[in-house]
């Protein structure tokens, strides 16, 4: 990274040994209602707003995905605003943010909606592509369809990110057909259907779902917040709050992760209707990621309070296609349209091979923690 020549004297520093240890035994069990990719260590994201915010703060994260840096805010009694473009990712971020208040009370919401689901009309799974279809047994695809369509009414998030949690693995809590956990790919070659039949089986929803909403309350101290918003949009139209004490924020990893194609699965049960699963422009074109850094640091701008922190997380991009790092636009950017905020502070953290996403083939190896102050 290349920093523009007044903000040379920065500190910058390797990340603590303590990144490393796994946090998913200890951390809050919202944290694993489903799936995401490119979704930064919620130790990692509870340290930054430990770090950089104090309680009763409102902090942002326009690009949050699945929500980890919210929760992890209200977790420790700050305020959170959650948005993102992705339909699937702002599910979990409500889901997360604001779930029912007992697990009795999420087991009895569960327990309604199995049975209204149940009574709906059944789905003519001609209706359903094939790609879809050859995740399921027939009637589990009708029961999760049935489901489905409850689950997307506005209020439901919890159950609908419960019931998107357990789509898709090769477990016998799951409900599709042998298949990966993260992005959906069947196992097929790996457990021929001749020799696993079990494994091919209609999969009942109901206890499934209670299970898995069982777990999701396993380890949950997170104090039921009333002050969170969460909205789907693009970072380039979002209204952000007129102040804000603290942004912290990973934006999508450039051309490296493609978060439309590989929740592709999850997305289709959330709105089949979606022509494009999610705009990929941001994590494709370089100038689109400038765009969405330049309308972000023209807000942080105006909306930061003073001595506020703007912590960017960059999936460092190693391709030689690319005429600049992730990190410089984002440097540049900020020095270019929000002059009041100074770069204090650069993190560094390889990130080992277990914890990418597609280890063969993408350029990302490091992140950088970019940690900016308003003067
Ligand atoms: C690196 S991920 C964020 C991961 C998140 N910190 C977590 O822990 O799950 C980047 C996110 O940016 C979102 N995104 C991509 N383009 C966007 C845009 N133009 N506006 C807002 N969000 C966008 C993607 O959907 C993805 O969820």
């Amino acid at each position: 990274m290349t920093l523009p020549n007044s903000r040379r004297r920065v500190r910058t520093q390797q990340a603590p040994v303590h990144w490393r240890e796994p946090c998913a035994n200890g951390e809050c069990s919202l944290h694993q209602l489903s799936p995401y990719i490119g979704k930064i260590k919620s130790s990692i994201a509870g340290e930054l707003v430990k770090s950089y915010s104090r309680k009763g703060d409102l902090i942002l994260d326009p690009f949050a995905g699945a929500g980890t840096i919210p929760l992890e805010a209200v977790i420790q009694g700050r305020r959170a605003f959650a948005s993102d473009i992705s339909p699937y990712a702002c599910i979990l971020s409500q889901a997360k943010l604001s779930p029912p208040p007992s697990l009795d009370a999420a087991l009895e919401a569960a327990e309604l909606a199995l049975v209204e689901a149940r009574d709906m009309p059944k789905p003519d799974l001609r209706s359903v592509p094939q790609w879809v279809r050859r995740f399921f047994h027939p009637d589990t695809l009708r029961e999760a369809l049935q489901f489905a369509g409850i689950g997307r009414r506005p209020g439901n998030e919890f159950l609908m990110a419960n019931f998107l949690g357990i789509l898709h693995h090769q477990r016998p809590g799951f409900l599709s057909y042998p298949s990966s956990h993260l992005v959906p790919y069947l196992r097929d070659k790996k457990y021929p259907r001749e020799n696993f039949p079990e494994m091919y089986l209609f999969r009942e929803l109901r206890p499934r779902l209670l299970a898995k909403i069982q777990r999701s309350y396993k380890r949950f101290t997170l104090p039921f917040a009333s002050n969170v918003t969460v909205r789907q949009s693009a970072v380039q139209r979002l209204k952000f709050p007129i102040r804000f004490d603290a942004l912290i924020t990973s934006p999508p990893y450039m051309n490296a992760l493609d978060y439309g194609r590989d929740n592709r699965l999850r997305l289709w049960f959330v709105d089949p209707s979606l022509a494009e699963p999610v705009d990929n422009d941001v994590t494709r074109r370089r100038k689109a990621f400038t765009d969405a850094i330049t309308s972000l640091a023209r807000k942080v701008e105006s909306g930061l309070k003073e001595g506020g922190y703007c912590v960017f997380i960059v999936g460092e991009e190693f391709k030689r296609s690319f005429d600049a790092h992730p990190s410089d636009v984002v440097v540049s950017t900020l020095h270019e349209y929000a002059p009041s905020i100074h770069l204090r502070k650069v993190v560094t953290d390889e990130i080992p091979d277990v914890r990418r996403t597609r280890r063969e083939c993408c350029g990302v190896k490091t992140e950088l923690f970019l940690i900016f102050q308003k003067q």
